[in-house]
């Protein structure tokens, strides 16, 4: 080659490369995904379903958009702020249910999936109680990753054999007043019988203890229009008394903890006997350092569904959306048509501790934990999660959890709260 040409060459592949940066090619084929799992028991799961959309789409950049904070309590403020700048990230979680529904479909920010549910077949691997939960006018909104159970009641065996009980949590819990009696047992040891975290914790035992009053099918009166439970009636009443009971025996700093971790770390750690707290805590116990504890099942810890609620799963569903203006439209696609594949599902779950919303996952991926739990959602009543977005629009949602802070200050007060969950109803408009 010629000096000329030489030069020529060279100075074609600059322009072609400073052309190439200008269009941001490589660099601009990203999908920003914004969730809140970071840290134990939340990121080893996403990483796990990150590795196989890396594998799959080499070059699109994944930008992990997480917020810290458990159930999304940090994260949902700053995507509110992004979203009311017209800033979506292009992809991000949201619980099935009404926090999908009332919430983001409702106020137009996310685009219907019927092309991607088509084309990857993902309706027909989907159980039937979740389609409804994801749809508006028969059209899909978001794709689910997981299922996930509330009525989880973490225990530590050694914690029980020392304080001298006998009963077994797994089939001796069938009323509250069962538990309550053993955690008597437990205070008397000189341990903490059911530990609890942040202020979010408090209305995810409050759900599970108002299901484990009620049952299933009051519950699910709660939250149908109009209510066929009456908020104001006697069955209402009959779970505070005994989420006040159930308060009387958590960790007074409770409210000061920084989420849920410590207050499941304190069963573990032979601190507290219990802790009802999501399925989320398996992959903290189970998985490895960093993100795990590396736990053995039956020894260090062990499981029972929440007292009263034998025979019932509670259940809440992550999912993922496409956003209205999402910057990256075809990497987001990209990004759901993996989160609802066999693929991403089997990473992910394993090691998030929940079982996958697909019904064709492999079992033998799965610890004992979830295989059990995965038998349970087949064969269980299904009823869904209040703190967890299933059942109440997200604002009714809010006033309940206000109401369920307040009364932690002052338990002696359930008729107030009462009145403040009545009065709850009402302002969603669900009650007269
Ligand atoms: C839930 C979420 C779970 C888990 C948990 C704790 O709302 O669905 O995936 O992350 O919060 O943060």
């Amino acid at each position: 080659m010629t000096n000329k040409k030489f030069y020529v060459v060279v100075a074609f592949l600059v322009i072609a490369a400073t052309i190439l940066s200008a269009c941001g090619t490589p660099a601009s084929k990203q999908v920003e995904v914004f969730s809140w799992w970071v840290g134990p028991g939340e990121a080893d799961g996403l990483a796990a379903m990150v590795v196989v959309f890396n594998a799959q789409y080499p070059s699109i950049t994944f930008v992990n958009a997480a917020v810290a904070g458990g159930a999304g309590t940090n994260a949902k403020a700053v995507l509110a702020t992004r979203l009311a700048a017209n800033d979506p990230p292009d992809s991000w979680q949201a619980h099935a249910g009404q926090e999908t529904i009332a919430n983001y479909v409702a106020a137009g920010q996310v685009k219907p999936l019927d092309d991607l549910f088509a084309s990857t077949g993902f309706s027909k691997v989907l159980p039937a109680t979740l389609l409804p939960l994801i749809s508006k006018d028969g059209h899909p909104y978001s794709v689910p990753v997981n299922i996930h159970r509330s009525n989880v009641m973490w225990f530590n065996p050694k914690v029980l054999a020392e304080a001298g009980v006998t009963a077994n949590p797994k089939t001796d819990f069938a009323t509250l007043d069962a538990f309550f009696a053993v955690c008597d047992q437990i205070k008397a040891a000189g341990k903490i019988c059911l530990s609890l975290g942040a202020p979010w914790t408090a209305v995810h035992l409050f759900e599970n203890i108002m299901i484990g009053t009620m049952g299933a099918d009051k519950w699910n009166g709660l939250w149908a229009t109009p209510p066929t439970t009456d908020w104001n009636g006697a069955d209402v009443a009959a779970g505070l008394a005994n989420y006040a009971k159930a308060l009387s025996y958590t960790n007074a700093d409770a409210s000061t903890l920084p989420d849920w971790q410590t207050a499941s770390k304190m069963v573990s750690d032979g601190d507290a006997a219990f802790n009802i707290m999501g399925d989320w805590a398996y992959g903290y116990f189970a998985n490895a350092a960093p993100n795990g504890l590396a736990l053995t099942p039956h020894t260090d810890f062990d499981w029972a569904v929440s007292p009263g609620t034998y025979g019932i799963f509670n259940f809440l569903s992550d999912s993922f959306v496409l956003p209205v203006g999402a910057k990256h439209p075809d990497a987001a696609l990209d990004w759901l048509t993996v989160a609802a594949s066999k693929a991403g599902q089997e990473a992910f779950n394993p090691k998030k501790g929940s079982i996958c919303a697909r019904t064709d996952c492999n079992q033998a991926l799965f610890s004992e934990y979830s295989q059990d739990a995965a038998k349970d959602w087949t064969s269980n009543v299904v009823v869904g999660s209040l703190m967890h977005g299933v059942v109440a629009a997200p604002a009714w949602a809010t006033s309940i959890s206000t109401a369920v802070g307040l009364f932690q200050t002052d338990t002696s007060k359930t008729a107030d709260f009462q009145a403040a969950l009545v009065a709850a109803c009402k302002t969603d408009g669900t009650c007269k």
